[in-house]
């Protein structure tokens, strides 16, 4: 299927979740939602990229100096936008193969459920260039173990054309030697995989060093 077909059909998709989106099985488990956060908790600047209605980034932004939500699709900004006023945090209709961010602004990033969607390499080129030494990566995958992760999987990319299956493999290894894998949680259906890059001090956060 042609790259702009893909990129209609996961417009799509995405534009009718938008309105239910927090309330659908799609979106993170409260518990799930806290681990994120934990791992993250003290970091000065935080990006939620493949934010979707900003509901993680929301959550970052208490415990976080600033916080930036990027999504591609325009709805899901929009909804963004609409759940809150807190200053602290800011959303950007963006694509997360060429994020309109500075070079090294960030020391933590979170990319739950979304590398699924994504060209792993350039993606991992950009979140490597927006962040600092010693930044913090929080990836949420699906859980290959579980029988409903792979068919929500395949469901998914039945309905977008793009939803490929990820490995942690495959991810530590697009993030490459500039980061190594501080920690590796299963949580039911999804996967937790916390990167560290390396070099500079470590920054707040819990667990994984
Ligand atoms: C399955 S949702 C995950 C949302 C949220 N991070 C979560 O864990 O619930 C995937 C999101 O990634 C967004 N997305 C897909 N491709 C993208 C891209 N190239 N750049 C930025 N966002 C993208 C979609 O619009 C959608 O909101």
């Amino acid at each position: 299927m042609g790259r702009s077909r893909e990129r209609l059909r996961q417009k799509m998709f995405y534009s009718v979740l938008a309105a239910v989106y927090e309330a659908s099985p799609i979106s993170l488990p409260e518990r799930l939602v806290e681990e994120v956060v934990r791992r993250l908790r003290g970091r000065r600047r935080v990006l939620d990229v493949g934010c979707a209605t900003g509901y993680l980034t929301r959550r970052l932004a208490r415990h976080c100096s600033e916080v930036v939500g990027v999504d591609v699709n325009a709805r899901m900004i929009r909804a963004s936008r609409a759940r809150t006023s807190r200053e602290n945090v800011r959303f950007l209709r963006a694509d997360a193969h060429d994020l309109p961010l500075p070079d090294g602004y960030f020391d933590g990033v979170v990319l739950s459920e979304v590398l699924q969607h994504l060209n792993l390499r350039v993606a991992a080129r950009e979140v490597t260039r927006v962040t600092a030494r010693g930044a913090r990566a929080v990836i949420v995958l699906p859980n290959p173990a579980s029988r409903v992760a792979r068919a929500a999987t395949r469901l998914i990319h039945l309905l977008t054309g793009n939803n490929e299956w990820v490995s942690c493999e495959l991810v530590a290894a697009a993030f490459g030697r500039e980061w190594r894998v501080s920690e590796f949680e299963e949580h039911g259906d999804r996967v937790m995989l916390v990167l560290d890059r390396v070099g500079g001090e470590p920054v707040g956060g819990e667990g994984g060093g």
